[in-house]
């Protein structure tokens, strides 16, 4: 072996054995604090009852209990079953997306009728429209009952597998050049596998040791790590933020953003503001990184984690924002394991849920704000989303959500409507937010990032840098807001 070599290996080794305990000890960025020496690993976790105020206002429509999703996708099951044993790729050619009106009077209780009898399923809605996939076998029927009910709508997607097919091309020589000089595979021109979300974060931890670390909170059902990056300076007095993305799988422009945001906040730390460095920035890109994982090799719309049932209904999977702990198995949520918003057994039942809420009950972070990404629809969500009541600090939310949504629109020009998540969409309880905000954490939102239904949940790779951009513009304006607790 050439002498320079040797040279470079002695160096390493030295490095690795005597260097890395004293640079841990003198990076403050290093440290993640827990709260107390208490644990309560097995225990549901203590939530603090917060008094709630039904609002005086009677702008909450009493609705017919649950109305979104709330019913069996069996059928969609069994074609992600078919295509399991036939080793394939879910196949959607034909399948189509409608916009419905809801606003004329037994309009809910038809497509209600057709999502119990397996021909629809419910994307996305709101209390005056519904997006609708129609599956290609039962377009026709779903056709004529629309037609003889006189129930008018719009075809929004008229094949979905082509939108699929188009959705996310393989990056072009430049790109995969630049990935590798870089030092990572990640950009934000294309939606990235698990594999290159995660190693993004190891090169950042790496690369800029002093205020970014990363540690693994918890494993998912197939154990694949729960990867938490923390963005610190390791000031006493800073407050602390946490934000998540990949709760459900097919929302894949949601850890696109949320990486872009620690990209943001990690590669120009130094000339950031006072408001984002005076912050400890917990960010966990993938909460349901099999679902993620599912979605890109087995099924592009599969929702939920990928935790099997056991049982007469024997199904995989919960859905993981609707079984955190806080009002869990309320409306809005289904007991039937084959429902893509199945609440789970129990609260916290799930690997990926439960991680999540022991990581911020354990930690000693002061956290301010909660914010979870999710798609689409353009809303920002504040609590309660087990029912038409709100915090009695909702004004605040309110107020903060508004200057948020401000702060998007002169960004990018998206409008975000904000509201509490029961008042301007539907009931749904066990969502990570309301246990966010049982636990005392102010600002507690959850983010429909875009589209408004155009692609749904299909939006094209071109869309991530604008809608990213304008999410930052957002977190910024929180930021600013947390300091003046
Ligand atoms: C409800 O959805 C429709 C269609 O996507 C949209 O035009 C409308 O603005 C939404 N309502 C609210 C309050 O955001
Ligand atoms: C469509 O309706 C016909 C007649 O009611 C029925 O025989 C057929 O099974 C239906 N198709 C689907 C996919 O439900
Ligand atoms: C639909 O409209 C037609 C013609 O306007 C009317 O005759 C029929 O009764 C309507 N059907 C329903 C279910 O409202
Ligand atoms: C946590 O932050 C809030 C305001 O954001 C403040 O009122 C409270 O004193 C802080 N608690 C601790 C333990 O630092």
């Amino acid at each position: 072996m050439k002498m320079w070599l040797w040279t470079v290996v002695l160096l390493a080794v030295t490095t690795l054995t005597f260097c890395t305990p004293l640079i841990n000890e003198l990076e403050p960025g290093k440290d993640w604090p827990k709260r107390g020496s208490v644990k309560q690993p097995q225990d549901e976790p203590e939530i603090t009852e917060i008094s709630t105020e039904v609002p005086s206002n009677t702008d909450f429509k009493e609705r017919t209990p649950v109305e979104f999703g709330d019913e069996i996708e069996e059928e969609i099951a069994i074609l992600a079953k078919a295509a399991e044993v036939a080793d394939t790729k879910v196949d959607y050619s034909g399948a189509q997306v409608w916009k419905v009106s809801t606003e004329k009077t037994g309009v809910r209780a038809t497509l209600g009728r057709l999502r119990r009898r397996n021909l629809i399923s419910t994307w996305a809605g709101n209390q005056t429209y519904l997006d609708v996939f129609v599956k290609s076998n039962a377009l026709q029927n779903v056709t004529r009952i629309m037609k003889r009910e006189n129930i008018t709508f719009h075809i929004v997607i008229d094949d979905l597998q082509k939108r699929i097919n188009e959705e996310n091309p393989p990056l072009d020589e430049n790109e995969i050049e630049l990935q590798d000089r870089r030092g990572h595979r990640m950009t934000w021109k294309q939606y990235h596998r698990l594999e290159d979300i995660h190693g993004f974060m190891d090169y950042l931890a790496k690369t800029y040791p002093k205020i970014i670390s990363v540690n693994t909170i918890g494993k998912s059902y197939e154990g694949r790590d729960l990867k938490v990056l923390r963005i610190s300076d390791g000031k006493p007095t800073n407050k602390a933020v946490f934000i998540d993305g990949g709760i459900h799988a097919r929302e894949w422009i949601s850890p696109a953003t949320v990486t872009y945001l620690i990209n943001q906040i990690a590669e120009n730390f130094d000339e950031e503001s006072d408001d984002i460095k005076n912050i400890d920035w917990y960010i966990l890109p993938v909460v349901n990184p099999d679902g993620y994982e599912y979605t890109h090799v087995k099924d592009r719309l599969w929702r939920k984690n990928r935790k099997p049932t056991i049982g007469t209904r024997a199904c995989v999977g919960a859905d993981l924002n609707r079984n955190f702990g806080y009002r869990w198995g309320g409306k809005g949520a289904s007991s039937n394991p084959c429902s893509d918003i199945y609440r789970g057994a129990r609260a916290f039942s799930e690997p990926e849920s439960k991680a999540v809420s022991e990581f911020i009950k354990n930690s000693a972070a002061n956290f301010s704000a909660y914010l979870t990404y999710h798609s689409y629809g353009q809303y920002l969500l504040y609590p309660w989303g087990y029912d038409t009541a709100v915090p009695p600090d909702h004004k605040d939310l309110d107020i903060v959500g508004k200057s948020i949504a401000a702060a998007i629109e002169n960004t990018g020009g998206s409008k975000y409507s904000v509201g509490s998540s029961s008042g301007l969409l539907y009931p749904a309880s066990g969502g990570s937010d309301d246990w966010a905000k049982a636990q005392g954490i102010k600002y507690a939102f959850t983010i429909e990032l875009s589209d408004t239904g155009r692609y749904g949940f299909i939006l094209p790779t071109s869309f991530i840098e604008p809608v990213a951009r304008e999410s930052l513009a957002g977190v910024r304006v929180l930021a600013s807001q947390i300091h003046k607790l």
